[in-house]
């Protein structure tokens, strides 16, 4: 009875329905670039050019040698403790019968090589290429190039699996019937300057649920949560999930 009971005061102590928003800050401590940091990939390059369907249009090329140098990273970075912690939470919020989503903004499968289970990516992934003309969507992981021919139909018009600014991310729907049954929602590693996914922190604060935001500094939108820890996120999110495990 006491070990029934002991899990029946686990599931009250801690939150059981987890919403966690992450950004590239959650992996800039694995060595990859953020965008809008001093070194940010948005400071080296236009991301008008190398990130709109436009910029693809106008310049193919230039495009595919953006996300080929980003994709040919991939293999050389791991996820780091935070990445690990998130996935850990996880496994423990599903094990005492709640759930988590880890929505995120990132392209580099880390969280899912972290062994993060439920994961949304709502701006796609580098690790996928699709075509342009059939639609079909395949795991990738060379150089794309405007001579690339698609698995599928043949054409020539394979493009980055990426949601570039001006499209739609993926997974909304699912993001937000998560949200309705969030008792918690955190930002983790973004600037929150990039919408719908800067918004769902207002979306939680609507249904008047705790908003934590971990980052390395304030986000534009830090005003909106209800507790921020700042910090490197390799350091501050383990030791966040330790208090939210209790
Ligand atoms: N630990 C925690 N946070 C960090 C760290 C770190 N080591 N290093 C940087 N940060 C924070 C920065 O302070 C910044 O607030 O991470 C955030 C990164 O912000 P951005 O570079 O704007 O990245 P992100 O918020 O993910 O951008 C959102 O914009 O260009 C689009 O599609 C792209 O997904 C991207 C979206």
């Amino acid at each position: 009875a006491s070990r029934h009971l002991g899990r029946y005061v686990c599931m009250m102590v801690h939150p059981m329905n987890i919403v966690v928003l992450t950004g590239a800050g959650i992996s800039a401590d694995s060595g990859v670039d953020t965008f809008r940091d001093p070194d940010g990939a948005w400071v080296k390059n236009d991301p008008m050019k190398v990130a709109t369907p436009e910029g693809f249009a106008e310049d193919p090329a230039r495009v595919h040698a953006f996300y080929n140098a980003r994709r040919a990273q991939l293999p050389t970075v791991d996820p780091n403790p935070a990445h690990f912690a998130l996935a850990e939470l996880e496994a423990e919020l599903v094990k005492a019968g709640g759930s988590f989503t880890l929505v995120t903004q990132n392209v580099d499968n880390l969280h899912q090589r972290a062994g993060s289970k439920r994961v949304l990516p709502i701006h796609g992934s580098l690790d996928k290429a699709e075509c342009s003309a059939c639609g079909h969507v395949t795991v990738w992981k060379d150089d794309l190039s405007t001579e690339t021919p698609c698995p599928a139909c043949g054409t020539t018009a394979m493009r980055p699996y990426i949601v570039w600014f001006g499209e739609i991310p993926r997974h909304f729907d699912e993001v937000e019937d998560a949200m309705m049954d969030a008792d918690l929602f955190a930002a983790i590693g973004t600037s929150g300057s990039v919408y719908p996914a800067a918004g769902l922190v207002a979306f939680a604060r609507e249904r008047g649920i705790p908003r934590i935001e971990l980052n390395l500094e304030p986000s534009d939108n830090a005003a909106l949560f209800t507790e921020n820890h700042y910090g490197k996120a390799s350091e501050i999110v383990p030791a966040w999930v330790k208090t939210v495990l209790g």
